[in-house]
């Protein structure tokens, strides 16, 4: 009896006990879809990807707690089913009933750019959140606070021991864990994506439109990813916030009105659109390039000097095309959705 008892003292030791079981996390791997170059940046490596950090990172990710009014997660901006952008608005709502000062883009491939936000503003994917989180107009909290507001609630410290093998808290797990999540997003399972591996066909109206596509647009918003991951002006007027984009970050003139590429996937999902969210439907995107185009700006790209004519019928053309790129698959993946409570398994 007495060598039962000192037996499991001893193997309760030996696992350092502490209720939730020993560190065993599941390795995962960035998959890169088929035909598609390598991702830009290795944001996993000083970040050991893995199933509990993925976790971690999308509880995170959905926790109103990282916002100093409790109800402004990240996801509250980011909804899965406008593709991580804010649908149906302009501008999104941070805390105290104020606005972001530019439109929520999609997150969707981050691990292929090599900067974020429209201007490029941020390089690296571990630190991005910390812009969201302080600032006044979004989520206007400190980490400091969120430490202690993650410390006081008792369902934290199970993941965090999972994901970094001990339940201590601190700001680098947490943007190290928000990354996991949010660098997983990849979506990559379109209609057009199945046309390249040859699972299915265009219909006659999408082909046109990828015609079109590709002699006027794939420039920039450039295949697989449809972005060149890059800063160009299409011609936008200057906005009522007198955003001159890229030079805000690099003070050179020459990078006026230079904002950074979106990507087009679910682009059907993401309206409204621009930095600004200045068109509410791709109808007007289009008749941006054919007939919005302001030429008097010095930055204004060459390749849009020359002025683009479509008929009626093709810009409906490109629009088929450009719902091809819708991908259900992504926007409706319950891996990317809020968890049920506690999925992680021993
Ligand atoms: C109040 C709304 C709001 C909240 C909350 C918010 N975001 Fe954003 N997010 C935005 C806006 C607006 C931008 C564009 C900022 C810019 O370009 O200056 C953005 C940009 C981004 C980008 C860059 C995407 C790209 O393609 O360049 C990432 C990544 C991102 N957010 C992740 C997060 C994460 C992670 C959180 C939570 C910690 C978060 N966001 C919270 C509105 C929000
Ligand atoms: C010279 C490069 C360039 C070319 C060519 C170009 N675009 Fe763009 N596109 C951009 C840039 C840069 C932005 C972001 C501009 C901004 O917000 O200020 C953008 C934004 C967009 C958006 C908004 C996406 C979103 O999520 O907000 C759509 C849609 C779009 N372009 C479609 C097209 C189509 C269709 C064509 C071809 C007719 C085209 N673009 C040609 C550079 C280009």
């Amino acid at each position: 009896m007495t060598l039962v008892v000192a037996l499991m003292a001893a193997l309760l030791g030996a696992a350092k006990d502490d209720g939730f079981g020993p560190y065993k996390p599941t390795p995962l791997k960035l998959s890169i879809p088929k035909g598609w170059p390598k991702p830009n940046s290795d944001i996993f490596a000083k970040n050991k990807l893995t199933e509990e950090g993925f976790e971690l990172g999308r509880k995170l990710f959905y926790d109103g707690n990282l916002s100093k009014d409790g109800a402004t997660s990240c996801g509250s901006c980011h909804q899965q089913f406008a593709a991580f952008s804010t649908y149906d608005h302009d501008l999104s709502h941070g805390i105290n009933n104020t606005f972001t000062d530019r439109n929520a883009p999609s997150l969707v491939n981050l691990a292929w750019m090599t900067s974020y936000h429209w201007d490029g503003g941020i390089n690296h994917i571990e630190v991005q959140p910390l812009s969201p989180i302080t600032a006044h107009n979004e989520m206007g909290e400190t980490l400091e606070n969120i430490i202690a507001k993650l410390n006081a609630d008792s369902s934290y410290s199970r993941y965090f021991k999972a994901a970094f093998g001990d339940k201590a808290i601190t700001s680098q797990r947490i943007l190290k864990a928000l990354a996991q999540f949010t660098g997983s997003l990849i979506s990559s399972n379109s209609r057009y994506d199945q046309w390249k591996n040859g699972t299915l066909k265009f219909t006659p109206v999408e082909e046109s439109g990828y015609a079109l596509y590709k002699a006027n647009c794939s420039s920039c918003h450039r295949e697989p990813l449809f972005t060149d991951n890059s800063f160009h002006n299409n011609g936008l007027p200057l906005n009522r916030f007198g955003d001159a984009g890229r030079q805000r970050i690099t003070g050179l003139s020459s990078d006026s009105l230079k904002f950074k590429v979106p990507s087009l996937r679910n682009v059907q999902y993401s309206v409204p659109y621009m930095h600004d969210g200045r068109f509410n439907d791709l109808d007007k995107v289009i008749t941006h390039y054919t007939s919005g185009i302001n030429y008097l700006q010095p930055t204004l790209d060459s390749i849009l000097q020359k002025p683009i004519v479509f008929t009626e019928r093709q810009k409906l053309e490109l629009i088929y095309f450009l719902y091809t790129l819708t991908d259900t698959s992504f926007t409706k993946n319950k891996r990317f959705a809020p968890a049920q409570p506690i999925t992680i398994k021993h």
